[in-house]
């Protein structure tokens, strides 16, 4: 093999420039030139190509969002976009492809290693919804800043007695409102997976307000049947009974932002390396991610249209812990 692509792709997420960094060297140190593709799918289907040198991603490590640029490309889900994407690839001389990205990302990978391309996918998502890895890039990152808003809601939270409907990114999963609101002590977590009962929530915070709480804290995810607007509509017209004057918080794409810490860029750098490694050992049409503190190969077709499941176990302990 002579030349390989790389492409970030779906939402942006910190780490992802640590793994084009990691692509990029240890492709080199293999002997192959790497190129990498501008705007993910997108620029794919135009062949969107520039050569990446070891210069080229100096700097790089620390810097969230993605130099190689992402895009959510309806076109690439149609079979003439994905004919498009391969007759650049070819043209171009690239003998395989690594695609850093989540779930539709991944299913896009899957479909161009079924046309017969060779590819590897790197497991990229601050939603953590991938099978095929116990830990994507740039959720460590994402949970930290939703972590730091949350601790800094609580005291001004606590200060006024004020309930605070957090929401927080997942438009399909509910991991990182799960684990931020364990990590952050919330009084109730709000899940897609998981249908919601207003009802019952308003009186999880009641019951708070009579145990003594100075606040009460309820985590949202964005994709939840009741995300945060909606939760405040319905509990806008009687706020009384909820014991706290209620505020809404979202924290949207700030979760997206920013540098990748030491975790997500220690994670990118291994899985960035170990697709070029798979790549070389002649491995295609998997998804390179973390499991048990190891890398893992998992068959794109494992992988692709499929979502990691919320641990029961863990929604059961936020409960148990809010008291
Ligand atoms: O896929 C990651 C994610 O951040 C989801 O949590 C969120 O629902 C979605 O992307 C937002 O997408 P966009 O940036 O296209 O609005």
């Amino acid at each position: 093999m002579k030349r390989i692509a790389v492409l970030t792709s779906g939402g942006d997420a910190p780490g992802m420039n640590a793994a084009i960094r990691a692509v990029v060297r240890t492709g080199i140190a293999q002997g192959w030139e790497v190129l990498g593709v501008r705007r993910g799918y997108a620029g794919l289907t135009y062949g969107e190509m520039v050569p990446l040198g070891a210069r080229d991603v100096g700097g790089i490590l620390q810097l969230g969002g993605t130099i190689l640029g992402s895009a959510r490309c309806p076109e690439f889900r149609t079979e003439l976009g994905r004919q498009r994407a391969l007759r650049a690839l070819r043209s171009h001389g690239v003998e395989a492809l690594v695609v850093i990205g989540g779930n539709g990302s991944q299913a896009g990978a899957y479909e161009v290693f079924r046309m017969g391309f060779p590819v590897v996918g790197v497991a990229s998502t601050i939603d953590n919804d991938l099978v095929g890895s116990e830990i994507t890039i740039g959720v460590d990152t994402a949970l930290n800043v939703a972590l730091e808003a949350i601790d800094r809601l609580k005291t001004t939270a606590s200060s006024h007695g004020r309930a605070f409907l957090v929401e927080v990114m997942g438009r399909d999963c509910g991991y990182l409102a799960l684990m931020a609101g364990i990590a952050g002590g919330a009084e109730a977590v709000v899940v897609p997976e998981v249908e919601t009962d207003p009802e019952a929530l308003a009186q999880e915070m009641h019951d708070a307000y009579e145990r003594g709480k100075s606040h009460a804290l309820v985590v949202v995810a964005e994709g939840a049947s009741y995300n945060a607007s909606r939760l405040a509509d319905y509990f806008h017209a009687n706020e009384k009974r909820l014991g706290f004057e209620l505020r809404v918080t979202i924290l949207g794409h700030v979760q997206r932002g920013g540098a990748p810490g030491a975790f997500d860029r220690l994670l990118a750098t291994q899985l960035g390396a170990a697709a070029v490694d798979a790549l070389a050992r002649g491995e295609q049409g998997v998804l390179v991610g973390w499991v048990r503190g190891e890398v893992a190969l998992t068959p794109l077709s494992e992988v692709a249209g499929r979502a990691k499941a919320l641990d029961p176990q863990l929604l059961a302990l936020a409960q148990v812990l809010a008291r």
